[in-house]
């Protein structure tokens, strides 16, 4: 908490100051609501994550993997992140070797040779991480590589090394390496060290001789311990949010640059040494550490439901699959996802998925037929689409079947959107689902990117990636209110919007790690921190109920938006407010159909101005501040603060 932030608002709630008012608004503003007119449902799914291979999302990010190109790959430049170490009089060599490696995934692997080595004079390689490696005190390291030697190598040291002090923090010893290919574990466990992420990893023998290595891996402590799995601080804050769902894997991501380049699933699953990696459409390779089942072991952590999105036979640089036979094994990939998800034992993919250690099958409700297929100029998706439809509805007829352009085939279950916009645009496009006449139907009209005033007897829709795109590398406040503006519309309109999910949700804040800007958290090595558009959506999901209420303001302007939603299982009102003016906003609330506790709790986020925002060095300067509202009744008065989004919780008696 903010204890600056918490006292000034606590005397604002007190009355004891007064809020700063530019150009004041001096007649309030009437916010009428009928507590007992529930006007519409509201979805329970409708705030989750989107994610991709983007911005190191993952790979330096999520994915708490330390080592950076544990898979020794190299491009014109030589061998990418590792460093060769020749510590006093030793001579060494390295250099990747294409001729042997671990796998048949992984057939390659680097060599050292190494010519002159000794105790006092070590030779071996070293691993800068990603920007980093990030160390606390008393904690323990996991790490593993695969190996072969020469003869009489001996053993392998691996230690965590000060880049400051070039002083060993942690140290393990792995006894002498086998002429074959092997997996070698170790751990490494700090002492009283200051947390730092100026940290390198090294490998090192102290005798003359060759040693390949390849898949050199090391973990910090997870989220829930899990093995192979994610950063804690991240998956707290997208608990925080209290997300519903999980779309993966893309995004651009599902479709690769190139057909060969796309999420293949079958070739991230099992044993990381058997998954090849490749490259991601944002500029550099996926590990595939976070493969097909670890996004599903992200949803049970975080208890929510996969969306999954199968690739559909179009790629980023213009390819894409012909209708007909040519499709058939892409249909083929996408069935046998579906069942390597639901599967039993008894069948081939459930039975793989048992075996890479999951026995009980996943939830599964929705699937998404590709990505952003409108974007296919060649116009296929009208002939991709219907086949995979068909043969989806066909063996799971219970499946939610979600379309990523308009078609004219078999009707979609859902309809995917998306919306990267400035502030402006979604205080405007906050009404861009109300239907026209108050209630239903205006046939949709496809404006190139989006359906608008959308048919209520049409497809649900799918917001699948929306952000207000302002500030940098993180959204500041005016990003934030565009946001908020954004949502009270996904809310009021959750009747036919079923799911929404910002995008991107992640960006690694070092140079060089952002492809995509603007990103809800941004992290580095060692810490990480949410924007001001993180709070909101985290206001957003917080509160929400399952119905929304008769309401009507008048009075309020421009850049003043709301949603009113009631949970009747927690006997709650939710008054989302948003204020995106310079003005403070003074209103009047009129509450019908209800009597409410004199005392509401009450969350703000607010600022200065709107380009205040949050950085990896100055993490709160915008987050929410708790304060109890007071003198709540069927009639009271209320001030908005200029830049804020608040919600009010009333406690109906
Ligand atoms: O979120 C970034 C990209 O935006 C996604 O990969 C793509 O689906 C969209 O165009």
């Amino acid at each position: 908490m903010n204890c600056k932030r918490y006292l000034i608002a606590a005397l604002l709630a007190a009355g004891v100051v007064a809020p700063v008012m530019s150009a004041a608004q001096t007649s309030p503003s009437v916010l009428t609501i009928h507590a007992d007119q529930p006007v519409s449902t509201v979805s329970p799914t409708l705030y989750g994550l989107m994610t991709e291979e983007i911005n190191y999302s993952y790979d330096g990010g999520l994915y708490a993997e330390m080592v950076r190109n544990r898979t020794f790959h190299s491009d014109w430049s030589g061998l990418l992140y590792w460093y060769l170490v020749e510590n006093g009089n030793a001579r060494a060599k390295m250099e990747v070797d294409k001729t042997t490696g671990p796998s048949d995934a992984l057939k390659t692997s680097v060599r050292l040779d190494v010519e002159r080595a000794d105790a006092q004079s070590p030779a071996g390689i070293l691993n800068q991480g990603y920007w980093g490696m990030a160390l606390r005190p008393e904690t323990t390291y996991s790490g593993s590589f695969f190996a072969k030697a020469g003869a009489d190598m001996g053993a392998v040291t691996v230690s965590l090394v000060s880049d400051l002090t070039g002083k060993a923090v942690a140290t393990a010893m792995v006894p002498a390496l086998t002429l074959k290919w092997k997996q070698y574990s170790f751990t490494l466990k700090t002492g009283a060290i200051q947390p730092s992420s100026t940290n390198h990893l090294e490998l090192t023998v102290a005798h003359a001789g060759s040693v390949w290595f390849n898949l050199v891996s090391l973990f910090p402590p997870t989220y829930h311990a899990r093995v192979n799995g994610f950063r804690p601080d991240l998956m707290e804050k997208m608990a925080a949010m209290h997300p519903k769902f999980l779309r993966f894997p893309g995004g651009n991501y599902l479709e690769g640059n190139t057909i060969s380049e796309r999420f293949d699933w079958k070739k991230t699953i099992g044993p990381l040494v058997d998954r090849p990696t490749h490259l991601s459409p944002w500029g550099y390779r996926s590990t595939d550490g976070m493969g097909l089942l670890e996004f599903l072991g992200w949803c049970e952590d975080l208890k929510i439901e996969p969306v999954l999105a199968v690739y559909a036979g179009y790629s980023l640089a213009g390819e894409h699959v012909a209708a007909g036979p040519d499709l058939q094994p892409y249909i083929q990939d996408a069935l046998d996802e579906i069942e390597f998800l639901t599967g039993g034992p008894e069948t081939k993919w459930g039975a793989e998925r048992v075996k890479d250690g999951h026995p009980a099958p996943f939830k599964l409700k929705y699937v998404e037929i590709g990505n952003e297929d409108w974007l296919d100029k060649s116009g296929s998706y009208a002939e991709r689409y219907p086949p995979f439809f068909n043969a989806i509805r066909s063996k799971y007829p219970n499946l939610q079947l979600i379309a990523t352009a308009p078609v004219n085939g078999p009707r979609p279950d859902v309809i995917d959107e998306h919306y990267y916009v400035r502030a402006t645009q979604n205080f405007h496009n906050a009404t861009h689902y109300d239907a026209q006449d108050g209630s239903a139907a205006s046939s949709p009209v496809w404006d190139g990117g989006h359906y608008d005033k959308a048919d209520r007897n049409g497809p649900k829709v799918f917001v699948g990636e929306w952000a207000t795109r302002e500030g940098y590398p993180t959204p500041d406040m005016g990003a934030a209110l565009g946001d908020a503006a954004w949502m009270t519309g996904l809310e009021r309109n959750s009747d036919i919007i079923i799911m929404a999910s910002y995008a991107p949700l992640l960006t690694n804040v070092n140079p060089g790690g952002m492809q995509w800007e603007t990103d809800l958290i941004g992290y580095n090595a060692m810490k990480s921190y949410g924007s001001p558009a993180y709070y909101a959506q985290v206001l957003f999901g917080s509160y929400l109920g399952d119905h929304t209420l008769g309401s009507a303001v008048t009075g309020a302007g421009d850049k003043f938006f709301y949603s009113i939603t009631g949970s009747a299982a927690k006997k709650q009102l939710y008054l989302k407010l948003v204020n995106a003016s310079s003005n403070a906003k003074p209103l009047d609330i009129e509450l019908t159909g209800a009597k409410v506790s004199a005392t509401a709790k009450m969350l703000s986020l607010n600022a200065n101005d709107p380009e205040e925002t949050n950085s990896i060095n100055d993490p709160e300067r915008v987050v929410p501040v708790e304060t109890s509202l007071h003198d709540v009744s069927s009639h009271f008065k209320h001030t908005v603060p200029p830049y804020s989004i608040q919600v009010i919780v009333l406690d109906d008696q």
